[in-house]
């Protein structure tokens, strides 16, 4: 199928940025791209980064491929410069690959808290900045994509009592991965917000390969930021427990 070889048939350009930087130690994983420092892959990006309020919830958009090739990390890098625009929350781009997470090879489940691994505890040191998440899953055998439930899967209270959105694509608008992305992240007590941003790999992909989203598809993850950071920031004081009853 012609489509599939334009699909796979191309290098990642993050990969060979990778490449080319310093071997880096897994204890001490690069840091994540900055907001205001990724480069995003379409036009969305030319207008600057709203100035945030102190105390504004903080989000990661996180990536949720690490195939070479892959097509995540430009949907990822657009998002992080369309919601930076907003000027409600800060956002930043936290790559899984950035992470060298191996298989899951914790001892322990991760509810336990007791990590061992220098990957995990990095990992863990990351995530548990961050008051929501938008999870940005192409779709893998009709789910959610095996680096990204393995990304998860190492921790446990850092996720809890967070919110999050997701973003899916895929032949299908990563229907399927959403949806069960949607049970993990339940199971991780994460709040996720109904509304999803959603792109097909037949529309808002040239030669399946560079995003260049519809306007229509780009304006579906507006509502679901709208509700990400009102949740995130009531999630903020469900765990600071100033909500009644709140049990973290
Ligand atoms: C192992 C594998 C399984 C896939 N299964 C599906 C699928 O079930 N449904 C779908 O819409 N796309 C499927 N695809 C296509 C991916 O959604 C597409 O290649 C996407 O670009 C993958 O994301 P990535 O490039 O960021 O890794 C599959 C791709 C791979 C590599």
């Amino acid at each position: 199928m012609s489509w599939l070889k334009k699909l796979f048939g191309k290098t990642d350009s993050s990969a060979a940025h990778r490449a080319q930087a310093p071997a880096s130690d897994p204890s001490t994983p690069a840091p994540s791209t900055a907001a205001t420092a990724a480069a995003p892959a379409t036009g969305a990006a030319e207008a600057s980064a709203a100035v945030v309020r102190a105390g504004a919830p903080r989000i990661a958009v996180v990536t949720g491929s690490t195939r070479p090739g892959r097509n995540n990390r430009q949907v990822a890098e657009w998002l992080v410069a369309r919601a930076t625009q907003r000027g409600d929350a800060s956002f930043e781009l936290v790559d899984i690959a950035d992470f060298s997470l191996p298989l899951l090879d914790e001892a322990y489940p991760a509810a336990y808290g007791n990590y061992a691994g220098e990957h995990t505890k990095a990992w863990a040191a990351k995530i548990a900045e961050f008051d929501g998440y938008v999870f940005v899953t192409p779709e893998y055998n009709h789910s959610t994509a095996p680096a990204l439930a393995n990304a998860l899967s190492f921790l446990n209270a850092e996720w809890a009592n967070k919110a999050a959105g997701i973003v899916g694509y895929g032949s299908a608008m990563g229907a399927r991965a959403v949806e069960h992305l949607r049970g993990v992240l339940s199971e991780l007590q994460v709040a996720h917000v109904q509304k999803t941003g959603m792109f097909s790999l037949f529309s808002d992909f040239e030669d399946f390969s560079v995003f260049k989203p519809t306007d229509l598809q780009a304006a579906s993850v507006d509502p679901m930021l709208d509700q990400l950071v009102s949740w995130s920031a009531a999630f903020a004081q469900v765990r600071a427990g100033e909500l009644e009853g709140a049990a973290v």
